[in-house]
């Protein structure tokens, strides 16, 4: 099943694959929202831009979230506030909701048919008042300090009782319509999106980005990839997860409107209405990438049978995450090169960081002042804040590195792998990524990721192999889907 988002979705014109060698001023790498808000600030501005994208227009992260737009983070303002203080805390809301602004004035200005809605964001709980009222407590009044008009509230009639904040003013849209959007302005602005052309090498130092078929010269390189590709600092530090969504129709009962954070555990509740048709989604069951245990998706189907009465399922996706250790985006010009610029970090608050991402990035390429560019810079860093999640990521890094290579089973005959299963196992002192399709094809590949040698595992939810130690994921061919990796698991040769 696919993303609800893709209901009505038209695509983008295919521009034939890059067959030859080029030159531009910016090489924009990656179509989701980060590198599409970039692209079109640089574009209308003349630059010279071309973007080339793995997959498809918004197909990454962007087409997976929830497309919910606030100042806040959905991890807290509390949190924030008490690892940064009042004026960064205050800063961030500042700097999202100019960003929020931003996207809100660009539907109106391109004429973007995305369901463009300012709605209120809930916080609420559906606990004891008196046992859970310090946290919420604690929650408004970082909410306020930093300029947000929040109150207590009662739920918004949900079919089960909830209390807790209400935020007024935020906003919902259509992630995949919006990015779809911003993309046909770019052909209208000459800009040529190659999809399905993934990079496979940046040299920043030459200027020079490689897909299989062709070298793009560019003054410039953005890596709107969601995490920079090849080996960076900033992975080391960075907790990756995956959340998972479910949509469905109701029988009976109110869809709710507004963004409904509900807690304990961590439920994201919207409606989404399709022509004739209306939806109710639920996201959440986050876990860390490449640790898998359970099927995601039917908790998910539970938990929306437990509290609405649903007619029908329809439609399941996840996503990722990557979060900062200091639990801020990093945005701008990367370390070592003054050509070369990412953006990650954003947590589960990408579409806006995403935003404000692709206009900082493009204000440093045309050399204008942005006020958010220091406070987000790349380049920041900041021992104090980011050293416990430093150190839990690299402990999770060399326990898998130990684990996996140590305790991988020893296979003597395929037979064992019924069809739909994926197993890693060592053969002939190979580890191999085993996989039999439901069809009962078999298909082999090595199981060591690209990116750093970790040994990737089989996410059954997806049919996918994710790698746990930076969120590299790849396909039952072996392509990448996603995360750091540049290339392909490797084929062994003489194994099916
Ligand atoms: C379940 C879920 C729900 C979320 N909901 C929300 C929400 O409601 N509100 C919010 O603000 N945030 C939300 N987020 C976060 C948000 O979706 C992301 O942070 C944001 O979309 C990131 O945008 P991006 O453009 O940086 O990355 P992406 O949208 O992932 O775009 C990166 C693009 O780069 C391409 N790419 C990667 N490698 C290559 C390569 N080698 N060559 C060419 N192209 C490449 C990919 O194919 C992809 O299209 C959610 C996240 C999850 C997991
Ligand atoms: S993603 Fe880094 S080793 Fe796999």
């Amino acid at each position: 099943m696919e993303p609800i988002w893709k209901l009505g979705s038209r695509g983008i014109a295919e521009h034939p694959s890059l067959a030859e060698d080029i030159e531009v001023d910016v090489a924009v790498i990656g179509a989701g929202i980060t590198g599409l808000t970039a692209a079109l600030a640089l574009a209308e501005a003349g630059q010279r831009v071309m973007v080339l994208e793995a997959a498809t227009v918004g197909a990454g992260a962007t087409g997976g979230s929830t497309g919910n737009l606030y100042a806040t983070l959905a991890s807290g303002q509390a949190p924030l506030h008490r690892k940064w203080g009042d004026q960064v805390a205050a800063e961030v809301v500042r700097a999202r909701a100019e960003a929020v602004d931003h996207i809100e004035a660009t539907i109106e200005r391109l004429g973007i048919d995305c369901q463009f809605k300012r709605q209120p964001v809930y916080r609420l709980s559906m606990g004891d008042r008196q046992h859970s009222r310090h946290d919420l407590n604690d929650e408004l009044d970082a909410l306020v300090s930093a300029g947000l008009g929040a109150e207590m509230t009662d739920g918004p009639g949900l079919p089960f009782d909830s209390w807790g904040i209400r935020i007024p003013n935020q906003a919902q849209f259509n992630p995949l319509h919006y990015v779809q959007g911003l993309a046909s302005r770019l052909l209208d602005e000459g800009v040529v999106i190659h999809q399905h052309s993934p990079v496979r090498e940046i040299d920043a130092s030459k200027g020079l980005v490689r897909t299989n078929e062709a070298s793009i010269a560019a003054k410039h390189i953005v890596q709107a990839t969601h995490t920079p590709k090849g080996i960076s600092l900033v992975q080391a530090g960075m907790l990756v997860s995956r959340e998972y969504a479910v949509g469905a129709r109701l029988r009976s009962g109110e869809y709710p409107e507004g963004i409904i954070w509900v807690l304990d555990p961590f439920h994201s509740l919207r409606s989404y209405r399709h022509g004739d048709e209306q939806y109710l989604m639920v996201i959440g069951e986050k876990h860390k990438t490449g640790e898998h245990h359970e099927d995601y998706y039917q908790k998910l189907r539970a938990y929306l049978e437990s509290h609405f009465d649903i007619e029908a399922f329809t439609h399941q996706w996840s996503a990722q995450q990557y979060g900062s250790p200091d639990g801020l985006p990093y945005i701008g010009r990367m370390h070592g090169h003054g050509n070369l610029y990412m953006a990650t970090g954003f947590a589960a608050d990408g579409l806006v960081w995403g935003t404000l991402a692709g206009t900082i990035i493009a204000d440093q390429i045309l050399e204008r002042d942005n006020p958010w560019q220091a406070r987000f810079g790349a380049r920041r860093i900041t021992p104090g804040k980011s050293a416990l999640q430093y150190a839990r990521e690299n402990v999770t890094v060399t326990k898998h590195m130990v684990k996996d290579y140590l305790g991988t089973e020893k296979l003597d005959t395929f037979d064992v792998i019924a069809p739909g299963q994926g197993r890693v196992a060592t053969v002939d002192g190979d580890k191999l990524a085993i996989h039999r399709t439901e069809a009962g094809e078999l298909k082999v590949l090595s199981a060591v990721c690209p990116h750093m040698k970790c040994i990737v595992h089989w996410n059954p939810s997806e049919s996918t192999w994710d790698c746990p130690c930076h969120g590299s994921r790849f396909d039952t061919e072996g392509e990448v889907i996603e995360g750091p990796a540049y290339h392909p698991l490797a084929k062994p040769e003489g194994r099916a």
